[in-house]
């Protein structure tokens, strides 16, 4: 897949990170009004809208239902590579942002942040340990993958496109939206057939989802497999695919979303000194090597 980019199509963005900060700019804490300041003048940053346009471009040009078939073979056999979480871990912080290193923080430390935020909330071990490695499907950017196969807020493939995902003019230039297999509203799906039936476009949370579904809690799982489904956490888009235990899931998808977008500190923890707690979590729950 990769040779048919070019490096411009494969990462617009300066850092995967910048689709997050952009999306704080578009869903603003609504619990600090002192932050949205500082969240308006990110806004501002108008390299980092254009960049994140152009990502959202290709995102919805080329998440077709079988581009995500394709990766689902390609990746869901976890043929890559086998490693411990820590290693894992070890090789997501390798993913640094080299145009900004100041203000970005490396991947470890946006996992810890947003598991001590759910920590001192005193919910339960399984919730922290979602907290904390809910982005490691973003390995998939050092396997090689393009950017918008990684990132971006994603939304079911096989049926119509909804307007309330971001940048919806896109999906013009997306050949599922000429096709009638999949462009009404149900498109391949039943009314309220359950999320479990419907693909979702490809990226990090599906992919962690598979690697982890034998390991953790139902309500973790939904919490990793759609932390970026934004149209339907934002915006209820496609409550007509849901089924009644979707809806009782996604009160703990909603709940972690906060964790995941809120939980930056100006003072960063510390890794070091967390480490025997968190290895005492992971090996409660996580086989000694993963494979991916
Ligand atoms: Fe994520
Ligand atoms: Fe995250």
């Amino acid at each position: 897949m990769k040779s048919e980019f070019s490096k411009k199509e494969i990462a617009p963005l300066r850092s995967i990170e910048d689709w997050e900060d952009d999306l704080i700019a578009r869903y603003p804490n609504p619990k600090s009004a002192t932050k949205k300041k500082e969240e308006y003048r990110n806004y501002e940053d108008s390299e980092r809208v254009s960049t994140v346009k152009e990502f959202y471009r290709l995102n919805h040009t080329y998440q077709t239902y079988d581009f995500v078939e394709s990766k689902e073979k390609e990746f869901l056999k976890f043929d890559k590579r086998e490693m411990s979480f820590w290693d894992a871990i070890d090789f997501l912080n390798t993913l640094v942002d080299d145009s900004d290193p100041d203000t970005h923080l490396d991947q470890l430390q946006h996992l810890l942040q947003t598991s001590e935020a759910i920590r001192a909330d005193g919910h339960p071990d399984w919730f922290i340990l979602t907290g904390f490695m809910h982005d490691l499907g973003k390995v998939l950017c050092l396997f090689g993958e393009p950017q918008w196969a990684v990132v971006g807020d994603t939304f079911p493939v096989g049926c119509r496109h909804s307007e309330k995902i971001v940048y919806p003019e896109f999906f013009e230039a997306n050949p599922d939206s000429k096709d009638e297999r999949f462009n009404s509203k149900y498109g391949v799906y039943e009314p309220n057939c359950g999320l479990d039936n419907v693909k979702m476009s490809w990226g990090h949370d599906e992919y962690l989802y598979h690697m982890m579904k034998d390991y953790l809690p139902e309500p973790a799982l939904y919490m990793i497999r759609y932390h970026s489904f934004y149209p339907q956490h934002r915006d209820n888009a496609y409550d007509h695919l849901l089924n009644d235990h979707d809806r009782e899931m996604f009160k703990w998808v909603d709940k972690f979303n906060p964790y995941d977008l809120y939980s930056k500190v100006p003072v960063p923890p510390d890794a070091k000194a967390l480490r025997p707690y968190y290895e005492d979590l992971v090996a409660k729950y996580l086989p000694a090597t993963l494979k991916f």
